[in-house]
């Protein structure tokens, strides 16, 4: 089932800011690590009968990765995306074979949408919200990094958060490398939303332990990130808050500014995968080595103006 993805390289950008490359995976996302696992999960359930099709929603990434594995495992895919959604990565998603249905109206539209269709019988919803084995394969993302620097961990992990699968991932992850005796230190996990549409961020500093209403579906250039209700928000909230992190916010001209900046140092990111540089490249959140994935390539989106 595997494409090739993970094992992506980390690069400093600063003397305390690393970055993972995570725009270099097969279908140029992170959301890669965890579609290999839901459609390995899905090839199972098809081959002992009843199953023939997957469906997903998606700002963009997650469903193109879902159409390319879905490829791979001889699936058919269908993908419910945001009307307004970047048109390169729904060529993307065509080109790997799904059919794409535009939802129009904000991120919660499609994933209702989405779910009324994956009641079809014959249907795996392929859900990066709700299905754990996708945490099970974003989780990679804090092996590798313990891996890379040789049994340690950074001192803060910088993540972005529409619906918090790389950060809730990556919590997982550090829980397991502790229990089993991996590592003693406690890395802080930092949020980083999009400040257009911040439900998360707004309810930490609000010391709430869930979001109280939806987000208004507010503009945003980073569409990977523009989630107005997260249904996992109270398990994002506690992640943060157990490591002793917070949630930071990134404006549109900050995402401006830290395209054109990592351009320019060479590295070519899309709008939301932006996000986490843009949050700390001015002041690191805390002393030590800080981590920020860059986790969509700028072809997705080109450069925003
Ligand atoms: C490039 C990029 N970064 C971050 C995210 C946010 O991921 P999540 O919604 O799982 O928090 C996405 C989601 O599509 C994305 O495409």
């Amino acid at each position: 089932m595997t494409l090739g993805e993970g094992r992506t390289p980390l690069v400093p950008l600063t003397e305390s800011v690393s970055a993972k490359l995570d725009f270099l995976m097969p279908t140029l996302s992170f959301k890669d690590r965890g579609a290999v696992m839901l459609a390995a999960h899905a090839l199972r359930l098809a081959r002992a009968g009843g199953l023939d099709r997957v469906v997903a929603d998606s700002s963009g990434n997650a469903g193109t990765a879902v159409a390319a594995y879905g490829a791979r495992a001889g699936l058919d895919s269908l993908v419910y995306v945001p009307e307004g959604t970047s048109p390169k990565k729904l060529e993307q998603i065509r080109a790997h074979g799904a059919r794409v249905v535009e939802v129009p109206g904000d991120r919660e539209a499609t994933a209702r949408a989405a779910r009324e269709a994956a009641d079809a019988p014959g249907t795996f919803y392929a859900s990066h919200v709700y299905n754990p084995y996708f945490l099970h394969g974003t989780k990679t993302y804090v092996y590798e990094l313990w891996e890379e620097l040789g049994g340690r961990l950074p001192d803060t992990i910088v993540v972005p958060v529409g619906n918090g699968t790389l950060l809730l991932g990556a919590a997982l992850a550090l829980d397991e490398l502790r229990r089993q005796g991996l590592t003693d230190t406690r890395p802080a996990l930092v949020a980083v939303q999009a400040e257009a549409v911040s439900p998360l961020a707004a309810a930490f500093h609000a010391g709430a332990d869930d979001i109280t209403a939806p987000a208004p579906a507010r503009p945003t250039l980073a569409e990977g990130i523009a989630v107005p209700a997260p249904p996992r928000a109270r398990q994002i909230l506690r992640a943060v808050r157990e490591t002793g992190g917070t949630f930071l916010t990134v404006t549109d001209d900050q995402i401006r500014t830290a395209q054109r900046d990592l351009a320019k140092r060479g590295l070519f990111v899309e709008a939301t995968g932006v996000a986490c540089w843009a949050a700390v490249s001015a002041a690191p959140p805390r002393p030590g080595l800080t981590v920020v994935p860059l986790c969509g390539a700028g072809a997705k989106t080109g450069l925003v103006s």
